[in-house]
């Protein structure tokens, strides 16, 4: 059975089995003090000297720090256990003796990266993969609830989206091809058959930048719908993020723990999220002290400073049109600004999200296009989809993986990706 099945006042008294990894293991003349660990959490086992064989003690002795045993025993309350109870062990099986465990305490950043595929069975990064399942499950969850379907768009694509800067060509057959940055254009195109339309697929950025919430290959949850202004999408965006928040706090407490995650600071957002202007977000980050020009673009830094003693999200909307890329719909009352939204989050940890109004007349998005020196034939079958019975939408991206940094409040996003992947990082 699980560990977490172990942990149990009804299991007291109760013959157990249960199998695992060597977590940690002392010895103290005819006891051996062996924490075990699974995909659960973990338990101390005694072994005792006479109560098992020769043979299993001696092998027990033996048994390293991520040796693979398994345990059948009796069950005791023991309030100096490290989860307050303790297995007395009746048998012990060791299936591997393990090497010497390369991790220790104290070790770098940098180290715990390039031995990742053995991080993994770490408790802090077991604890981001059950956070990270939970906030994908929330999605999936809420967007059924709220009627939206599930699509798959290609990541192989013929174009870019956010720019040719940090666009990923790969071989094709002799031709160019591209690793999508974003599937926002492909849901435009289901949306035009499904209404309510949406994606938790990988995006990639060519990105040379070292930030802490950069990465090369992200987990980008999309979504479109139609008839949307962008205002509503904001709400849905607020109300997505509440429902995140809450299903953490009652799934993974435990996990949240162990990444010491402050969790009065998470109970504290609620709804409404601040909304302003671009104008508004650049006057607060002139009042903390930032050299902003009228039309800044605002980076990891400026958006840090800004956020850094929020505590709620801020969606900042209707930025200068200059500043952003073609698709985004002109405002029709002040064409300088489009409608369309980030959302930063709280603490420091900035931008989680960017979406807004589609320009959706076929005339005006080849006039933006042309206004950015692009050529709308090489975007001929999204133009097309302007030709048949086009409709006012809107939609967003929001990037899992720098959600979830703030979520456990960890120092960088590296940590909340099983296998990060960076300009400098493809193992393991
Ligand atoms: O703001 P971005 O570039 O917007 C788009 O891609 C839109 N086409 C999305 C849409 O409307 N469907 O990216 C959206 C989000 C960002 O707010 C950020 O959270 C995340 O994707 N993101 C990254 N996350 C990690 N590493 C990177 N290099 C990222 N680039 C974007
Ligand atoms: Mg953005």
């Amino acid at each position: 059975m699980h560990i977490s099945d172990i942990l149990n006042d009804n299991r007291v008294g109760l013959e157990v089995e249960t199998r695992g990894w060597v977590y940690r293991s002392r010895e103290s003349g005819k006891l051996i003090f062996m924490v075990v660990r699974d995909s659960t959490g973990i338990v101390q086992v005694v072994i005792e000297k006479g109560v098992v064989s020769p043979e299993e003690f001696s092998m027990a002795k033996k048994a390293t720090i991520e040796s693979s045993v398994e345990i059948e025993g009796r069950c005791f309350k023991e309030q100096k256990a490290v989860t307050g109870y303790e297995i007395h062990a009746t048998k012990i099986k060791i299936y591997q003796i393990a090497e010497n465990f390369p991790i220790t305490k104290d070790k770098s950043d940098e180290f715990l990266l390039d031995i990742r595929h053995l991080w993994l069975r770490s408790r802090e990064m077991t604890a981001v993969l059950k956070m990270r399942e939970t906030v994908l499950d929330s999605i999936r969850g809420f967007m059924k609830e709220r009627g939206y379907h599930e699509v798959q768009p290609p990541m192989f694509v013929g174009g870019m989206v956010e720019g040719g800067s940090t666009l990923f060509e790969v071989p094709y057959f002799g031709e160019k091809a591209y690793l999508t940055q974003s599937s926002q254009f492909y849901l435009e195109a289901f949306m035009y058959s499904l209404e309510n339309v949406y994606t938790i697929s990988p995006s990639f950025r060519a990105e040379k930048s070292r930030t802490r919430r950069h990465v090369t290959e992200f987990t980008h949850y999309e979504a479109e719908a139609a008839w949307i202004g962008n205002q509503q999408m904001m709400d849905l965006e607020e109300e997505m993020v509440l429902f995140i928040i809450h299903n953490l706090l009652e799934t993974n407490r435990e996990e949240l723990d162990i990444v010491k995650r402050d969790v009065t600071k998470l109970k504290a957002v609620e709804k409404p999220f601040y909304r302003y202007t671009y104008e508004k977000v650049i006057e607060i980050g002139r009042e903390k002290g930032l050299q902003l020009s009228d039309a800044a673009d605002l980076g990891e830094k400026e958006e840090r400073t800004i956020t850094e003693d929020f505590d709620k999200p801020i969606f900042v909307y209707n930025f200068p049109t200059q500043l952003k890329p073609f698709y985004h719909r002109p405002d029709p009352d002040d064409p300088t600004h489009v409608l369309n939204h980030d959302l930063l989050a709280p603490e420091g940890y900035g931008e989680v999200i960017g979406g807004g109004e589609r320009t959706w007349k076929k005339d005006e998005l080849i006039g933006r296009m042309k206004e950015e020196n692009l050529n709308p034939e090489d975007y001929q079958w999204y133009v097309d989809l302007r030709s048949f019975g086009s409709v006012p939408h809107s939609g967003f991206g929001l990037g899992v993986d720098r959600l979830l940094t703030w979520l456990t409040g960890l120092d960088h996003i590296n940590k909340v990706i099983p296998f990060p992947r960076t300009m400098r990082r493809l193992k393991p």
